[in-house]
């Protein structure tokens, strides 16, 4: 069986080199790929994600779409559209919350991954590919837009696009390709050895999706910078990064197809002129995570002499809430939200 390696050297043997952009692609999503493959968020995956936090993230999210779907007139036919799905944690957890809207409408978990739609809950209309339309809906995305392929340039005497090729001993290498004109968002000049993310995937995947929706909302949640000149002051590793298994992994031209390849997106390569923008934390704390979590808290005390199951769950809210309201982490991260 080739492995996700084998499928770039096909690839690196037929042009000679290919782009970064198309190397992240093939070790995430080839057919041998990170996410093809082994790669999940989740406790027993490599790294954790905010639904994996626990049901809270998903509790907060059923009550936001409940609001909007009431902004909306109540309509009868109503999608929630979770793309990048993974597993379906947060399918799951939506659904437990039992929002309303969800009596008039379906769940659709969009994940690329085959392996990993085995794991929707049954509840869900899992699939591989986004609605070409969505006439009342909301589309929600977690850590997705980090996970688009891009497209690399080093500065060298000017911004060359970084290209992979295998050396003599057969292991992937850089080379640089000539002098472009600077991307947007670039600075004209910087050290020798700069590295910078061109992320036309994630611009156009917000595009496109915003055009989808006839009446709905988008709602983005990811790690973002909000320039890409501010990415250019700090080492590259700590913006392109690789995980495997809660740790992180090695530089991203080794362990291919086994460690996740991720960077920051930069805000100012989307269009978001229009959005709404927010901390994880404020945005959480808007929607009532705090009324969630004093519900919680009352139930434990309620039911602490004789716990069972639910009270577990409640008492665990606490908790939850620090970690995704953490401004040093999952709490700091960015909430975008589009209107149709
Ligand atoms: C970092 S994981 C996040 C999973 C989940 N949203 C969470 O927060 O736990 C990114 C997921 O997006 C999926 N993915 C990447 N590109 C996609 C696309 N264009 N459409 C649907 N899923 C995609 C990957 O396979 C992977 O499961």
């Amino acid at each position: 069986m080739p492995s996700a390696a084998d499928e770039i050297r096909s690839a690196i043997a037929r042009a000679g080199s290919i782009s970064f952009r198309d190397f992240m692609s093939l070790a995430l999503y080839g057919e041998e790929g990170f996410y093809s493959q082994v790669g999940s968020a989740g406790r027993r995956g490599d790294f954790i994600t905010s639904p994996e936090v626990g049901p809270l993230f998903g509790a907060v999210l059923a009550r936001v779409l409940d609001e909007w779907w009431h902004e909306m007139g109540s309509p009868n036919s109503f999608s929630v559209v979770e793309v990048g799905a993974g597993p379906g944690t947060l399918a799951r957890s939506v659904m437990a919350a039992e929002p309303e809207c969800l009596r008039h409408g379906t769940y659709v978990a969009v994940e690329t991954s085959a392996e990993q739609r085995l794991r929707h809950p049954d509840s869900v209309q899992s699939v591989s590919e986004m609605p070409a339309r969505i006439d009342h809906g909301v589309v929600i995305v977690n850590e997705l837009l980090d996970n688009l392929p891009f497209q690399l340039f080093v500065f060298d005497g000017g911004w060359r696009e970084a290209f992979v090729t295998t050396n003599e001993e057969g292991s992937f290498a850089e080379v640089l390709g000539e002098k472009v004109e600077t991307p947007r968002g670039f600075p004209e000049t910087a050290p020798h050895g700069t590295r910078l993310p061109l992320q036309e995937e994630a611009r156009e995947w917000v595009s496109r999706v915003r055009s989808a929706i006839h009446v709905g909302r988008v709602l983005v949640f990811d790690y973002c910078t909000p320039t890409t000149a501010e990415l250019a002051s700090i080492p590259w590793r700590n913006w392109l990064r690789t995980y495997r298994q809660h740790e992180r992994g090695s530089h991203y031209l080794r362990d291919v197809g086994i460690q996740d390849i991720t960077a920051q997106v930069c805000l100012d390569q989307l269009e978001i002129r229009d959005a709404k923008v927010s901390t994880q934390a404020e945005f959480l704390r808007r929607h009532g995570i705090n009324e969630l979590v004093d519900e919680g808290r009352r139930f434990w005390e309620a039911h602490r002499d004789r716990p069972d199951v639910r009270a577990m769950t409640m008492r665990s809210r606490v908790r939850e809430a620090e970690a995704l309201c953490d401004e040093h982490g999952l709490g700091g991260f960015t909430v975008l939200e589009f209107g149709s």
